[in-house]
C-alpha cells in the first residue's frame, strides 16, 4: 500500500551524517518505493535560533542541493520551501491555540535550545512545535521520517491531531515516526552529545576525502578495546550503515577479542563514507552552480504543495467556525 509521506529538514546548514541517516536516506528510499512524498526546507523554523540574512539564503540553496544531490526527484517528490507555502503558518496559528503551553513547556528541544540561546528565548522557539504539526499534518500523511531527536514533535503531532478530530470531528491521521527505532548519531568529537552543524564533531555530507579522514583521525576512542567507550559506538553505529555486512562483522569481532586497532577502523570508515558520497559531491557542485534552476525547482514545488495545503485548510476553517 502506498503511504504519504511528510518530512522537512531546516535550512540551518549543510547537512551532515546524522540528517543523512536518520532522515534523508528514508527520504529517498521511501520517494523511490513509490509513495506520495511531501518533502520541504524549514526556512521558518530555521529563524527560531539566531541567523544572518545572507547566511540563511545560502543554507536554504546549500540544504536544497544537498536534497538533490542525495536522489530527491522534484518529478516523484513534492519539493518544496517552507516559506512559499502560506498554509503552514496559518495553521500553525490554529494549532497555537489549540495547545497548551504546559505542553510546548515539557518539550525537551525547547529546553535545550534556550538553554543554549538564553538571551534571545523567542516566542518562535516555544511554538517551534505547532508549526511543525502543521507541517505535518496539512498533507494528511501517516508516516513523518525523523531521527530520534524529532520524535517528540511527532508525538505531540499526533496529540493536536487526536484533540482536533475529537473536538471537530475526524479530520487528520495520526501520523507515526518512519523507523520503529529513530536513530542518534552522536557528535564526533563529543559522543555523549547528538552530531550537530557545527564544529569539527560533524561529518557533512560534501567533506572531501581528505577531511573526512581527519574529522575521524580526531574522534576520541578507547585504550582499551573492552572497555565500554561511547566513541567506539558511534564509530560502529555509523560503520554499520556505509560497510557491508562483511566488513562490518570482520571489525564487530576484532572488537571482541580486542585485536581492533581503531586507526585502521577510521581509515576504512573514511574510505566507505568518501566513496558512498563521491557522486554525492559531484552533483551538488553543479547543482550549486546553477543556483536558478534550484529556485525554479522550489517554487514548482510550492505550487503543487499548495493545491494540497488549501484543501486541508479550507477544510479546517470551516470545521472550527470561521467564514
Ligand atoms: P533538522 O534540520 O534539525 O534535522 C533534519 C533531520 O535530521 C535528523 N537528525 C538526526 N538524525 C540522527 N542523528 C542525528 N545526530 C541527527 N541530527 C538531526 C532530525 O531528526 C531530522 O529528521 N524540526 C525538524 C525540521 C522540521 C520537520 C517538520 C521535520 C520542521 N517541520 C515536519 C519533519 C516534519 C528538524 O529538527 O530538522
Amino acid at each position: 500500500m502506498k503511504e504519504t509521506i511528510v518530512s522537512g529538514i531546516r535550512a540551518s546548514g549543510k547537512l551532515h551524517i546524522g540528517n543523512y541517516l536518520g532522515a534523508l536516506k528514508q527520504f529517498v528510499e521511501l520517494q523511490n518505493e513509490g509513495n506520495n512524498c511531501f518533502f520541504f526546507i524549514a526556512d521558518l523554523h530555521a529563524l527560531t535560533t539566531p541567523f544572518e540574512p545572507k547566511e540563511l539564503s545560502q543554507n536554504t540553496l546549500e540544504v536544497a542541493a544537498d536534497y538533490l544531490a542525495a536522489g530527491i526527484d522534484p518529478k516523484k517528490s513534492t519539493f518544496f520551501l517552507q516559506s512559499q507555502v502560506l498554509e503552514h503558518t496559518e495553521l500553525a496559528w490554529i494549532f497555537n491555540s489549540l495547545t497548551s503551553l504546559g505542553e510546548l513547556n515539557r518539550m525537551t528541544q525547547f529546553k535545550e535550545k534556550s538553554d543554549q540561546h538564553k538571551e534571545g528565548i523567542n516566542a518562535g522557539l516555544l511554538t517551534y512545535p505547532t508549526l511543525m504539526a502543521a507541517d505535518i499534518l496539512l498533507y494528511k500523511p501517516t508516516g513523518v521520517p525523523v531521527g530520534d531527536d524529532q520524535t517528540q514533535h511527532v508525538e505531540l503531532t499526533r496529540n493536536i491531531a487526536r484533540k482536533f478530530n475529537n473536538r471537530f470531528g475526524k479530520t487528520f491521521p495520526e501520523p507515526k515516526t518512519y523507523l520503529r527505532k529513530p536513530l542518534r548519531i552522536m557528535s564526533l568529537s563529543d559522543p555523549t552529545k547528538k552530531m550537530s552543524k557545527t564544529g569539527d564533531e560533524a561529518l557533512m555530507l560534501d567533506d572531501s576525502p581528505a577531511e573526512i579522514l581527519r574529522k575521524l583521525k580526531k574522534a576520541p576512542t578507547a585504550t582499551d578495546a573492552k572497555q565500554e567507550s561511547p566513541g567506539v559506538g558511534n564509530l560502529f553505529l555509523i560503520l554499520e550503515h556505509f560497510a557491508d555486512k562483511k566488513t562490518f562483522k570482520s571489525f564487530s569481532r576484532q572488537q571482541e577479542d580486542n585485536s581492533i586497532k581503531y586507526s585502521e577502523l577510521k581509515n576504512a570508515l573514511a574510505k566507505l563514507i568518501a566513496d558512498h558520497f563521491a557522486n554525492f559531491r559531484k552533483k551538488k557542485q553543479q547543482l550549486l552552480a546553477r543556483p536558478d534552476q534550484i529556485q525554479d525547482i522550489l517554487v514548482q514545488g510550492g505550487t503543487k504543495a499548495r493545491k494540497v495545503a488549501q484543501a486541508t485548510l479550507i477544510e479546517v476553517k470551516t470545521k472550527i467556525g470561521l467564514i
